[in-house]
């Protein structure tokens, strides 16, 4: 699909992308890259790592992988300085690595809830923690006047509840979190703006085929008036909207990009029904004599 955005709307930005070589990650990589910027990716699979940057520097785009887990503190610190090393500079970090299983609360150990902890919540921190010295104001490859921009990815699970999801919803509630306070202190402080994306269910992903295999796709669109499948390239738009000068003014907020689905309720009455319905009503209370209770209309 062809971009809205101008072609250098990130050009000469390094961005660096956990999970960015699979799924939404990859998907960011490829529009990053194709808007003008250089790309870092992070994962733990070496064969990923590479096919990814393989494809992308086949579409001319300045790519670079490190191997690295999120959960350890040593890969992230030795991953943001290595893309510093390489390209000079850091101005987006973009944390998408997670971790994901359907498993239902009773059957899910402190270990299982721990490890999904572990890569999107406590992951997410360490690699802004790691990134700040770079992206803030001033530092190193920066001007004393712009800040770089943090885009978590995180998901609309937590907004109400998901079945068989508490470890994610709870590790995803945790990323908004963080992208709410991150953005209050170092924003004030170091003009970093701090963003984060919420997507749907998205088509062609690690996380769809993991949520929704396709034996329960069909049964349970039935129950969801609102239910699409985004793509990945809508999810890539909205981190192009953030991370570039388009979003210069937005900082602490969560972009929900699912079509509408998380307000999806069912439809308890028809529409022509409601019509009807509603108007017979009124005249049975506007013809009503006064004082008797509304039961007994
Ligand atoms: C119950 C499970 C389990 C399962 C793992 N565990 N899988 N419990 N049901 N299906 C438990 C294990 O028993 C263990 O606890 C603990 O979790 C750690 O498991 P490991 O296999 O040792 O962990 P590890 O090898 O580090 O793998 C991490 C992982 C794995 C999260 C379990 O799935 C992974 O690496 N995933 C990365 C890729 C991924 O999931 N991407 C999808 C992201 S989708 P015990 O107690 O036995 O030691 C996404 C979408 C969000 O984020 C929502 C969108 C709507």
């Amino acid at each position: 699909m062809e971009s809205p955005f101008k072609a250098d709307v990130v050009k000469g930005k390094v961005a660096l992308i956990t999970g960015g070589g699979s799924g939404i990650g990859f998907e960011i990589s490829t529009q990053f890259g194709k808007h003008g910027a250089s790309i870092a990716i992070m994962g733990r699979r070496k064969q990923v790592l590479d096919s990814a940057v393989s494809a992308l520097r086949s579409l001319g785009i300045q790519a670079v992988g490190f191997e690295g887990d999120v959960r350890k503190h040593e890969d992230a610190k030795r991953v943001v300085e290595s893309t510093f090393q390489h390209f000079g500079r850091l101005d987006i970090l973009v944390n998408g690595a997670a971790g994901n299983f359907l498993v239902s609360a009773e059957d899910l150990s402190p270990n299982g809830f721990r490890t999904v902890m572990d890569i999107d919540a406590v992951g997410t921190f360490t690699m802004c923690y790691e990134a700040l010295k770079y992206l803030k104001k001033g530092g190193p490859g920066r001007s004393s006047s712009g800040g770089g921009t943090i885009l978590n990815i995180s998901a609309t699970l937590h907004y109400t509840a998901s079945w068989y999801q508490v470890h994610v919803a709870a590790a995803k509630a945790a990323i908004d979190a963080t992208t709410r306070n991150l953005a209050l202190e170092w924003g004030a402080d170091y003009d970093i703006r701090v963003n984060g994306i919420a997507p749907g269910p998205i088509d062609d992903t690690p996380g769809m085929s993991k949520l929704a295999p396709s034996e329960i796709n069909s049964k349970s669109r039935d129950y969801m008036p609102l239910y699409k499948l985004g793509d990945k390239w809508d999810i890539a738009m909205a981190a192009l909207y953030l991370a570039s000068d388009a979003g210069k003014f937005i900082n602490g907020t969560v972009i929900i990009a699912d079509g509408g689905l998380w307000l999806s309720r069912p439809r308890h009455l028809p529409k022509d029904a409601v019509k009807q319905l509603s108007r017979s009503v009124e005249k049975r209370s506007r013809d009503a004599p006064v004082g008797v209770p509304r039961s007994k209309l």
